[in-house]
Protein backbone atom coordinates (compact mmCIF):
# COMPACT_ATOMS: atom_id res chain seq x y z
CA UNK A 1 0.00 0.00 0.00
CA UNK A 2 1.24 3.84 -1.17
CA UNK A 3 2.50 5.74 1.95
CA UNK A 4 0.13 8.33 0.85
CA UNK A 5 -3.04 6.02 1.12
CA UNK A 6 -1.50 5.01 4.05
CA UNK A 7 -1.61 8.41 5.60
CA UNK A 8 -5.06 9.31 4.53
CA UNK A 9 -5.96 6.21 6.19
CA UNK A 10 -4.21 7.47 9.44
CA UNK A 11 -5.74 10.79 9.34
CA UNK A 12 -9.64 8.74 9.43
CA UNK A 13 -8.13 6.96 11.74
CA UNK A 14 -6.77 9.54 14.15
CA UNK A 15 -10.33 11.77 13.72
CA UNK A 16 -12.09 8.26 15.00
CA UNK A 17 -9.99 8.11 18.04
CA UNK A 18 -10.49 11.84 18.84
CA UNK A 19 -14.68 10.92 18.29
CA UNK A 20 -14.65 7.87 20.07
CA UNK A 21 -13.32 9.62 22.93
CA UNK A 22 -16.06 12.21 23.11
CA UNK A 23 -18.49 9.70 22.67
CA UNK A 24 -17.40 7.47 25.72
CA UNK A 25 -18.38 10.44 27.68
CA UNK A 26 -21.67 9.75 27.26
CA UNK A 27 -24.22 10.35 30.31
CA UNK A 28 -27.61 9.13 31.54
CA UNK A 29 -30.11 11.37 30.28
CA UNK A 30 -28.22 12.26 27.39
CA UNK A 31 -30.31 12.96 23.69
CA UNK A 32 -29.16 10.56 21.15
CA UNK A 33 -30.37 12.83 19.18
CA UNK A 34 -28.25 15.77 20.17
CA UNK A 35 -25.49 13.28 20.63
CA UNK A 36 -25.39 12.05 17.02
CA UNK A 37 -25.23 15.71 15.78
CA UNK A 38 -22.02 16.74 18.21
CA UNK A 39 -20.48 13.17 17.27
CA UNK A 40 -20.43 13.64 13.51
CA UNK A 41 -20.23 17.73 13.82
CA UNK A 42 -16.59 17.01 15.52
CA UNK A 43 -15.85 14.58 12.51
CA UNK A 44 -16.30 17.60 9.64
CA UNK A 45 -14.94 19.75 11.90
CA UNK A 46 -11.34 18.12 11.59
CA UNK A 47 -11.73 17.87 8.22
CA UNK A 48 -13.10 13.91 7.41
CA UNK A 49 -16.55 12.95 6.33
CA UNK A 50 -19.00 10.80 8.04
CA UNK A 51 -18.45 7.49 6.32
CA UNK A 52 -22.18 6.89 7.67
CA UNK A 53 -24.33 8.01 9.81
CA UNK A 54 -23.37 7.22 13.89
CA UNK A 55 -24.98 4.34 15.05
CA UNK A 56 -26.57 4.38 17.93
CA UNK A 57 -28.41 0.66 18.41
CA UNK A 58 -29.46 -0.06 22.13
CA UNK A 59 -30.06 -3.61 23.89
CA UNK A 60 -31.11 -6.45 21.38
CA UNK A 61 -30.78 -3.27 18.57
CA UNK A 62 -27.68 -4.45 16.79
CA UNK A 63 -26.82 -2.29 14.16
CA UNK A 64 -27.87 0.42 11.57
CA UNK A 65 -30.31 2.41 14.27
CA UNK A 66 -29.51 6.11 13.89
CA UNK A 67 -31.55 8.89 15.43
CA UNK A 68 -34.22 9.91 13.05
CA UNK A 69 -35.32 13.68 13.19
CA UNK A 70 -37.93 13.60 15.67
CA UNK A 71 -36.19 11.49 17.74
CA UNK A 72 -36.92 11.68 21.45
CA UNK A 73 -34.94 9.53 23.44
CA UNK A 74 -32.57 9.84 26.51
CA UNK A 75 -30.01 7.18 27.17
CA UNK A 76 -30.93 5.13 30.32
CA UNK A 77 -28.22 3.80 32.82
CA UNK A 78 -28.89 0.11 32.09
CA UNK A 79 -29.22 0.40 28.44
CA UNK A 80 -26.43 -1.53 26.54
CA UNK A 81 -25.62 1.02 23.50
CA UNK A 82 -23.29 0.61 20.48
CA UNK A 83 -21.61 3.59 19.16
CA UNK A 84 -20.60 2.76 15.73
CA UNK A 85 -18.35 5.39 13.97
CA UNK A 86 -17.04 5.75 10.55
CA UNK A 87 -14.78 8.41 9.56
CA UNK A 88 -13.37 9.09 6.05
CA UNK A 89 -10.43 10.83 4.68
CA UNK A 90 -11.09 11.30 0.34
CA UNK A 91 -12.88 8.17 1.11
CA UNK A 92 -10.53 5.68 2.85
CA UNK A 93 -12.48 4.59 5.84
CA UNK A 94 -11.82 4.21 9.55
CA UNK A 95 -14.53 2.32 11.43
CA UNK A 96 -15.21 0.96 14.33
CA UNK A 97 -17.29 0.94 17.76
CA UNK A 98 -17.44 0.68 21.47
CA UNK A 99 -20.42 -0.66 23.66
CA UNK A 100 -21.23 1.02 26.64
CA UNK A 101 -23.33 0.43 29.70
CA UNK A 102 -23.67 3.24 32.38
CA UNK A 103 -24.65 0.94 35.49
CA UNK A 104 -22.22 -2.37 34.23
CA UNK A 105 -24.88 -4.39 34.25
CA UNK A 106 -23.52 -5.93 31.35
CA UNK A 107 -19.95 -5.81 32.08
CA UNK A 108 -18.98 -9.09 31.26
CA UNK A 109 -21.06 -9.77 28.52
CA UNK A 110 -18.52 -6.35 26.72
CA UNK A 111 -15.45 -7.45 28.51
CA UNK A 112 -16.18 -11.27 26.37
CA UNK A 113 -16.38 -9.05 23.16
CA UNK A 114 -13.34 -7.20 23.77
CA UNK A 115 -11.59 -9.96 24.24
CA UNK A 116 -13.01 -11.73 21.15
CA UNK A 117 -11.32 -8.81 19.07
CA UNK A 118 -8.43 -8.49 20.47
CA UNK A 119 -7.90 -12.20 19.88
CA UNK A 120 -9.76 -11.81 16.24
CA UNK A 121 -6.93 -9.22 16.10
CA UNK A 122 -3.79 -10.97 17.01
CA UNK A 123 -4.51 -13.69 14.33
CA UNK A 124 -5.11 -11.34 11.45
CA UNK A 125 -2.23 -11.21 9.30
CA UNK A 126 -1.51 -10.72 5.91
CA UNK A 127 -1.46 -14.55 4.29
CA UNK A 128 -2.95 -16.18 7.02
CA UNK A 129 -6.45 -17.92 6.89
CA UNK A 130 -9.64 -15.33 6.61
CA UNK A 131 -11.37 -18.15 8.38
CA UNK A 132 -8.68 -17.61 11.95
CA UNK A 133 -10.50 -14.42 12.49
CA UNK A 134 -14.03 -15.86 12.51
CA UNK A 135 -13.02 -19.02 14.45
CA UNK A 136 -11.00 -17.04 17.02
CA UNK A 137 -14.39 -14.58 17.54
CA UNK A 138 -16.73 -17.68 18.14
CA UNK A 139 -14.37 -19.64 20.13
CA UNK A 140 -13.70 -16.94 22.89
CA UNK A 141 -17.16 -15.68 22.97
CA UNK A 142 -18.12 -19.18 23.16
CA UNK A 143 -16.70 -19.78 26.00
CA UNK A 144 -17.39 -17.05 28.07
CA UNK A 145 -21.03 -18.32 28.04
CA UNK A 146 -22.26 -15.97 24.73
CA UNK A 147 -22.72 -16.43 20.97
CA UNK A 148 -21.42 -14.32 18.25
CA UNK A 149 -24.05 -12.61 15.97
CA UNK A 150 -23.87 -15.18 13.06
CA UNK A 151 -25.40 -13.28 10.36
CA UNK A 152 -23.01 -10.29 11.17
CA UNK A 153 -19.65 -9.52 10.36
CA UNK A 154 -17.02 -7.04 9.31
CA UNK A 155 -15.74 -6.22 5.75
CA UNK A 156 -13.00 -5.11 4.08
CA UNK A 157 -12.63 -1.20 3.65
CA UNK A 158 -11.89 0.11 -0.01
CA UNK A 159 -11.87 4.09 -0.81
CA UNK A 160 -15.53 4.64 -1.15
CA UNK A 161 -16.77 1.65 0.09
CA UNK A 162 -17.63 0.95 3.58
CA UNK A 163 -18.33 -3.13 2.44
CA UNK A 164 -15.77 -4.73 0.49
CA UNK A 165 -13.85 -7.74 -0.16
CA UNK A 166 -13.46 -9.74 2.19
CA UNK A 167 -16.31 -10.29 4.25
CA UNK A 168 -15.41 -11.56 8.15
CA UNK A 169 -18.06 -13.62 9.29
CA UNK A 170 -18.33 -13.65 13.39
CA UNK A 171 -17.81 -17.64 13.13
CA UNK A 172 -15.70 -20.51 11.34
CA UNK A 173 -16.69 -21.66 8.08
CA UNK A 174 -14.89 -23.78 5.36
CA UNK A 175 -13.53 -21.25 3.33
CA UNK A 176 -9.87 -21.37 3.21
CA UNK A 177 -9.09 -18.03 1.67
CA UNK A 178 -6.07 -15.91 3.33
CA UNK A 179 -5.63 -12.03 4.01
CA UNK A 180 -4.21 -9.50 1.41
CA UNK A 181 -3.21 -6.20 1.55
CA UNK A 182 -5.70 -3.62 2.39
CA UNK A 183 -7.85 -2.08 5.14
CA UNK A 184 -10.42 -4.38 7.09
CA UNK A 185 -13.15 -4.08 9.98
CA UNK A 186 -13.53 -6.91 12.48
CA UNK A 187 -16.57 -6.36 14.36
CA UNK A 188 -17.92 -9.26 16.78
CA UNK A 189 -21.20 -9.19 17.78
CA UNK A 190 -22.17 -10.83 21.06
CA UNK A 191 -25.14 -12.28 21.96
CA UNK A 192 -26.80 -13.58 25.44
CA UNK A 193 -29.45 -15.10 22.82
CA UNK A 194 -29.58 -17.36 19.69
CA UNK A 195 -26.97 -15.13 17.86
CA UNK A 196 -28.89 -14.10 14.63
CA UNK A 197 -30.76 -10.81 13.80
CA UNK A 198 -33.41 -9.90 11.83
CA UNK A 199 -34.71 -6.74 9.70
CA UNK A 200 -36.91 -4.19 11.57
CA UNK A 201 -39.32 -1.86 9.92
CA UNK A 202 -37.27 1.24 11.06
CA UNK A 203 -35.16 2.58 8.19
CA UNK A 204 -33.62 5.94 8.53
CA UNK A 205 -29.97 5.14 7.07
CA UNK A 206 -29.92 4.77 2.74
CA UNK A 207 -27.63 4.67 -0.03
CA UNK A 208 -27.16 5.57 -3.72
CA UNK A 209 -27.84 2.69 -6.17
CA UNK A 210 -25.73 4.56 -8.74
CA UNK A 211 -26.66 5.32 -12.57
CA UNK A 212 -30.51 5.05 -11.76
CA UNK A 213 -33.17 7.59 -12.04
CA UNK A 214 -36.54 8.98 -11.04
CA UNK A 215 -39.38 11.30 -12.00
CA UNK A 216 -40.55 12.91 -9.05
CA UNK A 217 -39.73 16.64 -8.24
CA UNK A 218 -39.14 16.04 -4.22
CA UNK A 219 -37.42 12.63 -5.22
CA UNK A 220 -35.10 14.48 -8.02
CA UNK A 221 -33.94 17.28 -5.26
CA UNK A 222 -33.47 14.55 -2.63
CA UNK A 223 -31.12 12.51 -5.02
CA UNK A 224 -29.08 15.29 -5.84
CA UNK A 225 -28.39 15.58 -2.12
CA UNK A 226 -27.66 12.46 -1.86
CA UNK A 227 -24.89 12.33 -4.53
CA UNK A 228 -22.62 14.16 -1.85
CA UNK A 229 -22.02 10.69 -0.32
CA UNK A 230 -20.42 9.36 -3.08
CA UNK A 231 -22.11 5.94 -2.65
CA UNK A 232 -21.45 6.07 1.10
CA UNK A 233 -24.43 5.40 3.34
CA UNK A 234 -26.07 8.58 4.75
CA UNK A 235 -29.21 9.35 6.91
CA UNK A 236 -32.79 10.77 6.19
CA UNK A 237 -31.93 13.42 8.92
CA UNK A 238 -28.91 14.98 7.04
CA UNK A 239 -31.14 15.16 3.55
CA UNK A 240 -33.86 16.73 6.09
CA UNK A 241 -30.76 19.16 6.95
CA UNK A 242 -29.86 19.76 3.61
CA UNK A 243 -32.95 20.29 2.11
CA UNK A 244 -35.39 23.05 2.11
CA UNK A 245 -38.16 20.44 1.33
CA UNK A 246 -41.43 19.86 3.24
CA UNK A 247 -41.76 17.46 5.77
CA UNK A 248 -44.99 16.30 3.06
CA UNK A 249 -42.38 16.63 0.40
CA UNK A 250 -39.24 14.66 1.87
CA UNK A 251 -41.74 11.61 2.73
CA UNK A 252 -43.33 11.23 -0.89
CA UNK A 253 -39.66 12.16 -2.25
CA UNK A 254 -38.11 8.97 -0.33
CA UNK A 255 -41.06 6.75 -1.08
CA UNK A 256 -40.51 7.34 -5.09
CA UNK A 257 -37.36 6.67 -4.35
CA UNK A 258 -37.30 3.59 -2.36
CA UNK A 259 -40.00 2.27 -5.14
CA UNK A 260 -37.39 2.86 -8.31
CA UNK A 261 -34.52 0.81 -6.25
CA UNK A 262 -32.52 4.57 -6.50
CA UNK A 263 -32.06 4.27 -2.55
CA UNK A 264 -30.84 1.12 -1.38
CA UNK A 265 -32.31 1.06 2.54
CA UNK A 266 -30.32 -0.39 5.78
CA UNK A 267 -33.25 -1.56 7.86
CA UNK A 268 -32.22 -1.55 11.88
CA UNK A 269 -31.46 -5.21 12.66
CA UNK A 270 -32.71 -6.61 16.18
CA UNK A 271 -31.75 -10.16 18.02
CA UNK A 272 -34.07 -12.38 16.72
CA UNK A 273 -34.49 -13.66 20.16
CA UNK A 274 -34.83 -9.94 22.13
CA UNK A 275 -31.31 -10.80 23.90
CA UNK A 276 -28.64 -8.40 24.52
CA UNK A 277 -26.36 -7.47 21.76
CA UNK A 278 -22.92 -5.70 22.49
CA UNK A 279 -20.62 -4.63 19.72
CA UNK A 280 -16.65 -3.64 19.67
CA UNK A 281 -14.74 -2.73 16.15
CA UNK A 282 -11.64 -1.90 14.76
CA UNK A 283 -10.17 -0.94 11.59
CA UNK A 284 -6.84 -2.77 10.07
CA UNK A 285 -4.04 -1.94 7.20
CA UNK A 286 -2.98 -5.91 6.67
CA UNK A 287 0.21 -4.91 5.24
CA UNK A 288 2.76 -7.59 3.84
CA UNK A 289 5.03 -6.96 6.86
CA UNK A 290 2.76 -5.80 9.33
CA UNK A 291 -0.44 -5.07 10.34
CA UNK A 292 -1.55 -1.77 11.57
CA UNK A 293 -4.89 -0.97 13.84
CA UNK A 294 -6.08 2.12 13.01
CA UNK A 295 -6.73 4.60 16.04
CA UNK A 296 -4.85 3.25 18.99
CO1 LIG B 1 -18.10 -2.01 10.27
Amino acid sequence: MEKEIIDKYQKAASTWKNAIAHARKIKEGTKLFDFAASIEKIITDEDCGNAFPINLSINEEAAHFTPTFDDTYELKEEDLLKIDIGVHFDGYICDGAISINLNNDHAKQIEANELALANAISVAEYGKEIDGVGKAIEETLKSKGFNPVYNLGGHGLEQWDIHSWPSLPNHSNSSTATLEEGAIAIEPFASTGEGFVNESPQVEIFSLNEGKNVRNMHARKLLTIAKEFKGLPFAERWLREKSDLSDFAITVGLKELMKADVFKSYPGLKEKSKAMVSQVEKSLLILEDKTIVLGE
